[in-house]
C-alpha cells in the first residue's frame, strides 16, 4: 500500500511542529512540508524523522511551488501565523493549489474559540479567519474543508500567558463579570493530535470539528489550579463586561500597532460572554486521544 501524503505548511511554528510530529505518529503517512529557506533548521527534527522538505514562502513562491507540495497529497494542513496578506491571500492561493492537484482535504489555520459565531469587529484576527472560510467555501471546488476549533489553548504560553487568566508569579487569577461561562480549553499537543487524526481520516470530516481539553468556567479553572497546585489564588474582579468592552476600546486607541496590548483581552471577551463557546463538541470521534484538563495540566507542569 502507497503512504498518504499529508502536506503541511507552517510546520517550523510552535502548533506546527506538534502537528507534524503529530502525523508522523501515524502509520502509512508521509510527510511533505513547506518551509521557507532561512527556516530549514527549525524542521530538522520533523526531517530526521522523515518528512520531506519543499522550500518555499506562502505569497512568494511560483505556483509550481505549491503545486509540487500539493502533488499526490491526501491533506493538506495550514498552521500559518500572519496577516490577511497570509491568513487570506496566501492561503487562498495554497487552497487553489490544493484543489487544483485533486486534494481531499484543508485545514486552514484556525485552531480557536468558534470564531464564525464571533461578531465582525470583536476579534479582527478571527475576522481574517471568517474571510478566508468565504473564500474557501467558493473556491475550494472538491475539496472538503475542515476548521478545527479548540477554544483557547490551556498552556504556560495562553491561559497562564497570553490571555492571562492566571499569572502564575503572581499567583492571581484575573476576570470581568461573574465568572461562571463556561469556556473551552485544549492543549496545543491535543489540538495537534486531534488535527492529525482529521488529517488522515478516510470518512468524511463536517466542516466545523470542534474538541476541547476542559470546558470550564474562570471560577472552576481558580478551584481547579487551587486543588491541584495546594496554593490558594487572589483573585482580581476587574468590573462588569461593559468595563471590560471600554478597557479594550481605550487600549486600542492609546496603542493601535500594539495588538499585544488589546488583542489578549478580546478573546478573552468573547469567552467569558459565550459568544466563541463551541457547539457540538466531537472529542468522541477520536477516542484514542484523552484530552488534558486544566487540573491535570497544572498538575503535570507543577505550575
Ligand atoms: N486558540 C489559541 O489559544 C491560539 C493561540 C495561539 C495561536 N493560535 C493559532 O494557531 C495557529 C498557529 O499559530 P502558532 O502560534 O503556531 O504560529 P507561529 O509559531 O507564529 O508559526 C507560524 C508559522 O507560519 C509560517 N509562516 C508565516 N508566514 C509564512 C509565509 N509567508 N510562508 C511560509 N510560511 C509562513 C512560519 O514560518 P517561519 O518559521 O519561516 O516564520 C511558521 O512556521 C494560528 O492560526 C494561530 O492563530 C491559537
Amino acid at each position: 500500500m502507497s503512504k498518504k501524503i499529508i502536506a503541511l505548511v507552517g510546520a517550523t511554528g510552535r502548533l506546527g511542529t506538534l502537528i507534524g510530529n503529530a502525523v508522523l505518529d501515524k502509520p502509512d503517512v508521509q510527510l511533505r512540508l513547506l518551509v521557507r529557506s532561512g527556516s530549514r533548521d527549525k524542521a530538522a527534527e520533523l526531517e530526521q524523522r522523515g518528512a520531506q522538505v519543499v522550500e518555499g514562502e506562502i505569497g512568494q513562491s511560483a505556483d509550481g511551488v505549491l503545486a509540487s507540495l500539493c502533488e499526490g497529497a491526501t491533506t493538506v494542513i495550514s498552521s500559518l501565523q500572519g496577516g490577511s496578506e497570509v491568513i487570506i491571500e496566501g492561503q487562498a492561493q495554497l487552497l487553489r493549489a490544493a484543489r487544483d492537484a485533486g486534494v481531499k482535504r484543508f485545514i486552514p489555520s484556525d485552531y480557536s474559540l468558534d470564531l464564525f459565531k464571533v461578531k465582525p469587529g470583536q476579534i479582527p484576527t478571527s475576522d481574517l479567519r471568517r474571510q478566508f472560510a468565504s473564500v474557501a467555501d467558493a473556491e475550494r471546488g472538491n475539496v472538503e474543508v475542515v476548521h478545527v476549533l479548540n477554544g483557547g489553548f490551556l498552556d504556560r504560553g495562553v491561559l497562564f500567558g497570553f490571555v492571562r487568566i492566571i499569572d502564575v508569579e503572581q499567583q492571581t487569577a484575573y476576570v470581568w463579570g461573574d465568572g461562571k461561562q463556561p469556556m473551552d480549553w485544549t492543549t496545543y499537543a491535543d489540538t495537534a493530535r486531534y488535527t492529525a487524526e482529521v488529517a488522515v481520516d478516510e470518512r468524511p470530516v463536517p466542516r466545523i470539528f470542534s474538541i476541547a481539553g476542559d470546558v470550564i468556567s474562570f471560577e472552576g479553572i481558580v478551584s481547579a489550579y487551587e486543588s491541584a497546585s495546594g496554593r490558594k489564588l487572589r483573585v482580581e474582579r476587574l468590573g462588569s463586561m461593559e468595563d471590560l468592552d471600554a478597557r479594550i476600546a481605550h487600549l486600542r486607541q492609546a496603542e493601535p500597532a500594539n495588538f499585544f496590548a488589546w488583542l489578549p483581552l478580546m478573546y478573552y471577551r468573547s469567552m467569558l460572554n459565550g459568544e466563541g463557546k463551541l457547539d457540538g463538541l466531537m472529542n468522541d470521534r477520536y477516542p484514542s486521544i484523552k484530552p488534558t484538563t486544566v487540573r491535570e495540566y497544572v498538575e503535570r507542569e507543577k505550575l
